[in-house]
């Protein structure tokens, strides 16, 4: 009797997921869940620290080499990410925002106080203009952040006059002596940020009703048609979105949710971005995958009231939030940005993709040298970050069709706590192909994962990208800014229509099935 309950016993161990690293997918390709919108790969870009001064704007004068004031650094790399939308002028800073001190000559702008961040002089260089000349160097669409806190709802109309209205009126008209003959047709608008925080302090019961005064005025210039989006809470404070749904959900073609990953104990102590081990690892990744949670709970909320989904939600600002760097200005926000972050970005887009049914936009905060950023810059030194890399090779699910997946993987344990190891996107394109995003959060282990694709043949795989490397908090820096980069990526096998690959630890792996 006992020997047939030890080899029961090491038959369970055996093919029990978590004892042996072994993972098992099912993709069905026949089964299209939903549309994974681009705009779900958007960026921000606030008037914070470096963020836009320095890290994207330099001006024409500037000894770093720039186009039209841009640097031109940046600006290619960013070209490369295909980057669907930017985010500006805050966050915070927005509802302090007044659009007029940003346009007409430079030099007689009004310097204002950035009380948000750092009590910096704002010179206001970088304003209207430069914006929406910057979104179309990067052929990217404007997403401009409405001053709802502290501004008035005829600034609100005007800005919006200005922009895109194509005929005779005042506002057109001090456009065009600014130098632009043609709208803009900007399409996305936030009205208010953090309306519960930096922008007003208000209660949901009455920034619903504000909201509903100046979203009256954003109105449709020119045959461009406004998409809103209202302010919405961060974390799980869900009854902001049932009040905000019912009593303003009419007027609003998108609701926001913000959510910034803590990997210390609070937000007091968030943690180094470079002097951390195993365990602010784990916490790291264990608080970024409770997005899935939070995005679900405000879903939920959000169907009670739109069952048809019309209304979308808008992840405006997420990422992984570090104490500042020592030595920086704290109000700056700058933090380095390792392979620990790289996941927080490749499970963060996975969630996301998940929930692309109601998600239809998103954004990195931010773009530059501020929290999670894309690409860090020094004077004339550029580098570009994990996360980077990450979003680069995501790119193969922009505007594809989210596909059914069933997994059955091992955990990944530590200090007596547990999280799914692996991590994917399956999504098909147009062309009927197949793309896989994987992740192995796994920081010791190497992880064979067993796929099988159902419900279309595959006949071959492309080459697989890799991101990948020693140290969970191993980062790019100005000496070595190759440290982590995207390599080839062989270890798999297809036999049919089974695909075995093994995943490094601590690694994401993109493949191309056809
Ligand atoms: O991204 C930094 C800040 O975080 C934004 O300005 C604000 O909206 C949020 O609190």
């Amino acid at each position: 009797m006992k020997i047939y309950l030890y080899i029961i016993l090491a038959s369970m161990l055996l093919f029990a997921p978590s004892a042996f690293g072994q993972n098992n997918i099912t993709i069905n390709a026949d089964q299209e869940l939903s549309n994974i919108n681009h705009h779900i790969y958007g960026h921000f870009a606030e008037h914070l620290g470096t963020g836009i001064y320095e890290g994207v704007w330099v001006g024409e004068d500037s000894e770093i080499p720039n186009t039209e004031g841009f640097r031109t650094d940046v600006l290619e790399a960013l070209k490369q990410l295909e980057i669907p939308n930017i985010r500006w002028p805050g966050g915070c800073f927005a509802d302090e925002y007044f659009w007029m001190d940003g346009i007409g000559p430079r030099e007689d702008r009004p310097k204002r106080i950035n009380t948000h961040w750092g009590m910096v002089i704002e010179d206001n260089s970088f304003g209207t203009h430069e914006f929406l000349r910057l979104t179309e160097l990067l052929d990217a669409e404007p997403v401009v952040a409405m001053n709802v806190g502290s501004g008035t709802p005829r600034e609100l109309q005007q800005w919006i006059e200005y922009m895109n209205y194509d005929g005779d009126s005042d506002m057109a008209n001090l456009r065009r002596e600014n130098g632009r003959e043609d709208p803009w047709g900007v399409k996305y608008v936030g009205v208010g940020n953090e309306s519960w925080g930096c922008g007003g302090n208000m209660r949901p019961e009455y920034y619903a009703d504000l909201y509903r005064r100046f979203a009256t005025y954003t109105r449709n210039y020119s045959g461009n048609e406004i998409f809103r989006v209202a302010s919405g809470y961060d974390s799980d404070r869900y009854w902001w979105t049932d009040t905000m749904m019912e009593r303003a959900g009419d007027m609003m073609e998108g609701l926001s949710l913000h959510y910034y990953t803590i990997a210390g104990p609070n937000w007091q102590e968030k943690g180094s971005s470079i002097d951390f081990r195993e365990d602010e690892y784990f916490s790291g990744l264990k608080t970024a995958l409770r997005l899935d949670e939070i995005i679900t709970g405000h879903s939920n909320r959000m169907d009670r009231h739109d069952p048809e989904k019309r209304v979308a939600m808008v992840v405006d600002e997420w990422g992984i939030w570090t104490d500042p760097l020592p030595g920086t200005e704290p109000g700056f926000l700058q933090q380095q940005n390792s392979m620990r972050d790289a996941l927080i970005a490749s499970l963060s887009l996975d969630i996301l993709n998940r929930h692309s049914d109601r998600v239809r936009m998103a954004n990195i905060a931010q773009m530059v040298n501020v929290l999670q950023a894309m690409i860090l810059t020094d004077g004339e030194q550029m580098l570009k970050t994990p996360t980077y890399h990450i979003f680069d090779m995501y790119r193969v699910h922009f505007d594809t069709k989210l596909l059914q997946t069933h997994i059955n993987v091992a955990d990944y344990e530590y200090d007596g706590d547990s999280i799914p190891t692996i991590s994917l996107t399956a999504s098909k394109n147009d062309n009927g192909q197949l793309n896989i995003t994987m992740t192995n959060l796994n920081a010791q282990e190497a992880q064979v994962a067993d796929i099988t694709i159902r419900g279309q043949d595959v006949r071959r795989a492309h080459s697989g990208r890799l991101l990948t490397a020693e140290e969970v908090n191993a980062i790019n820096t100005f000496e070595n800014p190759d440290n982590i980069t995207i390599r080839d990526f062989d270890q798999f096998s297809l036999d049919g229509n089974h695909l075995s690959m093994t995943l490094p630890a601590k690694s994401v792996v993109v493949l191309t099935l056809e």
